[in-house]
């Protein structure tokens, strides 16, 4: 695997240049590349390529049924491989593009692989807002299908050492671009004339979403409504149906007044130590004196969500590297990007979560 390192804000020095033009060359020739994005790192290659798309879902171990997202670079690149689309469409490209939105657009056959929209007649569009994903994108000459470079089941990648630890001995290349800003995958809507679904929450919000579309806005993880239900019917974004973002060891969220749910935590860490576990809590800044295990994680700070979302994936690879079998973590609070965080703790947590 070739590794290139690209300074943050440092995208225009010569050796970055070469790097991009480089890992670009890689893309438009059948290779499969891994880069930053604002959101966590992806793992692309050249959309119209299925040998390539193949490569990308063995790299992952991921399932064949499960469609990947197309990035582009600039608006250009989108006529080429969608039909027309909805008004509303066109008001969130023009809203968040680049930025953390996926948009599901009707697909114009033939002009992605047929492995990237498994099969489905609606093709998963983004624009990322990260200088080096768009740059290497235009010089790919090409819409780079990308899904994020985890091994399928690990936590998304929000570091370039998270994908070597996943992908080193599977993938091409690597652009190592700094820590992900955002570190939350894309929220990802589907879109008709005068309503937006979500099919994953994601750090942009409902509420901003209804602001610049101007219509209805249904929240809906019809993955998670099918493993609840126990429905086999298909999800409408096929990915949010497997279990996602799971740490090695098992974990559950509880939510409730601080002191009840420290309490709670305690008392259950004390019986798993007992019992000869290892231990991990996974907590806000302002309550992490009252917790003790083998690995007390802090999240981050109660008022900065921002914060917790950037820091809960490498977070949980933490917990892996150091062998913890049961892990608590507190429920945040649902506002902004914080719905979006406790979707993929639940998800972590396989569901478990424990109101006290
Ligand atoms: O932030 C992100 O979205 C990152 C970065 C790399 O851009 N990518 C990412 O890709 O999270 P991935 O493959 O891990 O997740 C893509 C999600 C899956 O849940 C998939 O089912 C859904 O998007 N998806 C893709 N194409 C779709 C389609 N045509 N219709 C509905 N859902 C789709
Ligand atoms: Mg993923």
């Amino acid at each position: 695997m070739k590794l290139w390192r690209i300074p943050e804000n440092g995208s225009e020095s010569p050796e970055a240049r070469a790097a991009i033009t480089e890992a670009g060359e890689l893309l438009g020739t059948g290779g499969i590349v891994a880069f930053p994005t604002e959101t966590v790192y992806g793992l692309g290659c050249d959309a119209a390529n299925t040998e390539a798309v193949e490569r990308v879902f063995a790299a992952k171990g991921r399932p064949s049924d499960n469609p990947l997202i197309v990035h582009i670079a600039d608006e250009r690149q989108l006529e080429p491989i969608v039909k027309p689309y909805s008004g509303t469409a066109a008001k969130l490209m023009a809203a968040f593009w680049p930025g953390p939105l996926t948009i599901v657009l009707p697909a114009l056959e033939g002009a992605v692989s047929p492995r990237v929209t498994a099969g489905l007649d609606t093709v998963a569009v983004r624009m990322p807002a990260h200088e080096t994903a768009l740059k290497l994108i235009a010089a790919a000459g090409c819409p780079i299908a990308a899904p994020s470079a985890n091994r399928s089941g690990r936590p998304s990648p929000t570091r370039a050492e998270h994908v070597q630890e996943d992908l080193e001995s599977r993938i091409d290349g690597l652009v190592d671009g700094g820590p992900a800003a955002v570190g939350l995958e894309s929220t990802v809507v589907e879109v008709s004339e005068g309503c937006i679904r979500i099919l994953r929450p994601g750090s942009v919000t409902a509420e901003e979403l209804a602001a610049a579309g101007g219509c209805e806005v249904v929240e809906q993880d019809e993955g998670a409504a099918g493993e609840r239900s126990g429905q086999p019917e298909a999800p409408r974004s096929p990915g949010m149906k497997y279990t996602h973002y799971a740490p090695a060891g098992s974990m559950t969220l509880v939510a409730g007044e601080p002191e009840a749910v420290s309490g709670y935590i305690m008392k259950e860490a004390a019986m798993a130590a007992a019992e000869g576990r290892r231990t991990g809590i996974l907590v806000y800044e302002e309550h992490a004196a009252a917790y003790e295990a083998d690995a007390v994680l802090v999240l981050g700070s109660l008022g900065r969500p921002a914060d917790a979302a950037r820091t809960l994936y490498d977070a949980l690879r933490t917990f892996d590297k150091l062998g913890i079998e049961e892990i608590w973590a507190e429920a945040c609070p649902q506002e902004g990007i914080g719905a979006a965080l406790m979707n993929r703790l639940t998800k972590a947590a396989g569901g478990r979560l424990i109101q006290v």
